[in-house]
């Protein structure tokens, strides 16, 4: 009716959506996946590879070009034993089986977490991987294993404390640039969103420093139940927020 306000169209999947240029995702709820369904939590584990699968692809058809994924933290240690080396397992696994369509789909791998404690044979197997995958120029696909926030902060301290020490750095140099530069994720832009799935609203030492600005959007879904619709429906959440950066915003200009 003449007059009267239009009705306020939903967003269209695909179209009109904000792209963010890094999503960065905690994939959490594999064992209750399972769990719920009488299955072994490492049958969770599983079907998490194929949702990571999924969401490599929507990143690239929908044209993101950093997805940083938590797959194992330094706090997960204390899980089972037989837990840890089935996740452990997995990594070499879906080494072997997606490594080349990674390359064919023109996608950059890099892995950031501790490599002390590693196998000798696992750090070799994510060097050749980061080799082989170098010079794509695709997505690039940040896999956090044997990550933790705290434990980057505090190498990345060391570092430039050594080189304070060392004669090499004043310590008024040290910036935010300086400190982002010495952290895993050096040469990565911060990330846009940061993804939880299965309920939980906490970062459990995840991209602390990097996710100084990042919108936080929480799905319910367990991680291997995350598929293109949820991805989807987090780009429309991501649309619509008002990313302010400590300015007024949008609305308000
Ligand atoms: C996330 O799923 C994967 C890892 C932490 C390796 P979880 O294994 O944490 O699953 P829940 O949270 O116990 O359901
Ligand atoms: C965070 O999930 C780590 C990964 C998804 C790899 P957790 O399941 O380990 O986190 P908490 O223990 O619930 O905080
Ligand atoms: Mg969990």
């Amino acid at each position: 009716m003449a007059g009267e306000p239009a009705a306020s169209v939903d967003f269209v999947p695909g179209v009109g959506l904000k792209i963010p240029r890094h999503l960065g995702v905690i994939m959490d709820g594999n064992g209750r996946w399972a769990q719920k369904r009488g299955k072994r939590r490492t049958e969770g584990h599983v079907e998490g590879v194929k949702a990571l699968r999924g969401i490599v692809e929507h990143c690239i058809n929908y044209g993101v070009d950093y997805l940083t994924v938590f797959s194992f933290s330094s706090e997960n240690w204390s899980r089972p034993q037989d837990e840890v080396s089935f996740i452990f397992n997995l990594l070499r696994r879906f080494v072997a089986s997606d490594l080349q369509r990674l390359i064919r789909n023109n996608v950059k791998v890099r892995i950031i977490g501790a490599r002390q404690g590693l196998d000798p044979s696992l750090v070799r197997l994510i060097e050749d991987v980061e080799a082989k995958t170098s010079a794509n120029t695709g997505l690039t696909l940040v896999v956090a294993f044997n990550y933790g926030s705290k434990a980057e902060i505090v190498a990345a301290a060391r570092h430039l404390a050594r080189e304070v020490a060392a004669g090499r750095l004043d310590p008024e140099a040290i910036d935010e640039q300086r400190i982002g530069d010495a952290l895993y994720t050096a040469g990565l832009p911060d990330p846009d969103i940061i993804i939880r799935t299965s309920g939980e609203q906490r970062l459990s030492n995840f991209l602390l420093w990097q996710a100084a600005y990042a919108e936080f959007i929480f799905v319910d879904e367990h991680w291997p139940d995350f598929n293109e619709a949820s991805f989807v429906r987090v780009l429309e959440t991501y649309s619509r927020r008002d990313r302010r950066f400590g300015g007024i915003g949008t609305a308000a200009s």
